[in-house]
C-alpha cells in the first residue's frame, strides 16, 4: 500500500515495515549491550507505543520486565494549567534502571514529565527508547538514548501513532501527502 486515506487527509508511505524491523533491531541490539545485568523494567506508554514495544521486546535477551502505563492529561485547579500524570504504574521503581518506550518523541514535553514523576518515585536510572524521534521540534535536553529512526517534523501515522485515533494498525509509517490536498 503506497497511499491510505485516513479520515479526510490521504497519507502516502514513509518508513516500510522492514525498515522499521531492522531499526528496532539494531536498538535492541544496543539495548541488551547496555543494560546486561542491569535488570531494567521497560515502561511502555500507551496507546501509541504498542506496536514498538512487542517489537523491540521479542529482541530483548537480557532478563528485564515489561508494564504498561497511560499519561492522562486533566485541567488543574491552579493557574498551573494542564496537568499530567502516570497512571497505571504498580511496581516499584525505587533503585531501577527505567526505559521508558514511546511511539514518537516530538517537542519532549511527554518524555520530560514521565522522566521527572520516575525520578520522583526513586529511579536511580532512567532511559527513553522511541521509535521516532523528531529533533527539530524537540525543545528538551534530556538525552534520547535509543532512537530508532530520526525523522523530520512532518506528521505521521502508522505502526502505533494515530491520526484522530485511527491508523493505529498499520504494519508501515505514512506522512501526510501535501500533493494531495
Ligand atoms: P511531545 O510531548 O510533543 O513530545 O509529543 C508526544 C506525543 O504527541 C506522542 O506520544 C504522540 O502521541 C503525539 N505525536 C507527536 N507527533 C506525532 C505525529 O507525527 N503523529 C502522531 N502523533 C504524534
Ligand atoms: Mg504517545
Amino acid at each position: 500500500m503506497s497511499k491510505v486515506q485516513i479520515h479526510d487527509k490521504t497519507f502516502k508511505i514513509k518508513i516500510t515495515s522492514n525498515e522499521i524491523k531492522k531499526a528496532i533491531s539494531d536498538v535492541a541490539e544496543q539495548i541488551n549491550k547496555d543494560l546486561k545485568d542491569k535488570k531494567p523494567l521497560f515502561l511502555a506508554v500507551l496507546n501509541g507505543s504498542f506496536m514498538f514495544a512487542a517489537d523491540l521486546m521479542k529482541k530483548v535477551n537480557i532478563d528485564c520486565e515489561i508494564s504498561f502505563v497511560k499519561v492522562a492529561s486533566y485541567e488543574g485547579t491552579s493557574t498551573t494549567g494542564n496537568i499530567k500524570q502516570l497512571i497505571g504504574l504498580n511496581e516499584s521503581i525505587k533503585d531501577r534502571t527505567i526505559v521508558i518506550l514511546e511511539d514518537i518523541v516530538d517537542t519532549g514535553n511527554t518524555i520530560e514529565n514521565i522522566w521527572n514523576q520516575l525520578k520522583q518515585l526513586g529511579a536511580s536510572d532512567v532511559k527513553i527508547a522511541t521509535l521516532l524521534f523528531k529533533p527539530e521540534a524537540y525543545t528538551k535536553t534530556l538525552p534520547i538514548e535509543y532512537a530508532a529512526i530520526v525523522v523530520p517534523n512532518d506528521f505521521l501515522v502508522g505502526y502505533g501513532l494515530d491520526y484522530n485515533g485511527y491508523g493505529r494498525n498499520l504494519d508501515a509509517i505514512y506522512v501526510l501527502d501535501y500533493s494531495a490536498e
